[in-house]
């Protein structure tokens, strides 16, 4: 019997220097993808995977993450009073039962293998997932609910995959493949950003893991890789072998909001499903030279 997946660490203190001067003052996590901010995405996604408990691994200036998963008295109360009560039920979707969310700060930029064992006294020996709220990824279910579908059969650790073009395996961690049944692929190695000619494949891991707690004591001896960066990639790697490790091939659209491009697509993409928004945006769309 596998362990059940109720924990997980969203690391959201990166600087978000590709949206500069937008995050100059505000979290990139808190951009907003139509009307929600990222982090509400990532949220919104682990709760419809059965997780009770969601850890942020935040830095500094990030305290704003904090007041949005909190009451707002004031905006409340004036909603109310006001008879907006459309309103007043979103300004309290992103409401979660208290204790349910809690705060690390990661005080050094060293990497999202570092970010991630700053959770580790809240991980606490059990397995649990980790959701990068950059990578925004449409889904019906959600990919962090396929994953645990199919973790609860398989077990061990698992990584989100997607087929990505040769030249762009260098902005991802790519597997080795091994044996496939059906969007189930074994993983029998690991390399962070590889340059496209020695990438072991096309198959790159997206924002979404579950992992054997067994990883934090990996990260904690993992030096800088990559890009000066401690890597999860790295620690993920060492467990290939030692216990199973599958990537699923999830379904849905994955948006990389850690880009402008992206984040555009991912909203374009959202408006053209709004009943409200969708012809409007098409017509906009189509008039584009
Ligand atoms: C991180 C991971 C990388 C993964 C990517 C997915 O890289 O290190 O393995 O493929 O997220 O978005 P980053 O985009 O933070 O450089």
């Amino acid at each position: 019997m596998n362990r059940p997946i109720k924990k997980i660490v969203l690391p959201v203190a990166g600087l978000g220097t590709r949206f500069l001067p937008a995050t100059k003052a505000i979290p990139k996590e808190m951009l907003p993808v139509l009307d929600k901010p990222l982090i509400q995405y990532a949220v919104e996604e682990a709760v419809e995977a059965g997780i009770e408990e969601i850890i942020l691994v935040t830095g500094r200036n990030k305290q704003v993450m904090e007041d949005h998963f909190d009451h707002a008295y004031e905006l409340e109360n004036i909603l109310q009073e006001k008879g907006k009560g459309a309103a007043f039920d979103v300004a309290r979707s992103m409401l979660q039962e208290e204790g349910r969310i809690v705060y690390v700060r990661q005080m050094r930029p060293l990497g999202l293998g570092h970010a991630i064992w700053c959770a580790r006294h809240l991980v606490n020996g059990h397995p649990f997932a980790v959701a990068l709220p950059d990578d925004l990824i449409k889904g019906k279910p959600g990919a962090l609910k396929q994953m645990v579908n199919s973790y609860n059969e398989l077990g061990g650790n698992m990584v989100a995959t997607m087929d990505v073009a040769r030249e762009d395996t260098s902005k991802y961690g790519v597997i080795t493949p091994g044996s496939r049944d059906g969007k189930r692929i074994e993983v029998k190695g690991l390399v962070e950003k590889p340059h496209p000619a020695d990438a072991p494949s096309t198959s790159a891991v997206v924002g979404r893991y579950i992992l054997q707690p067994e990883v934090m004591d990996i990260l904690s001896d993992t030096k800088a890789g990559a890009g000066g960066e401690i890597q999860l990639t790295d620690a993920m790697a060492k467990l290939i072998g030692k216990q199973p490790f599958h990537a699923l091939e999830f379904e849905g659209r994955r948006f990389d909001c850690g880009s402008k491009l992206g984040w555009l697509q991912a909203n374009l993409a959202m408006a053209a499903e709004d009943p409200h928004m969708a012809a409007g945006v098409k017509a906009m769309i189509s008039s584009f030279k």
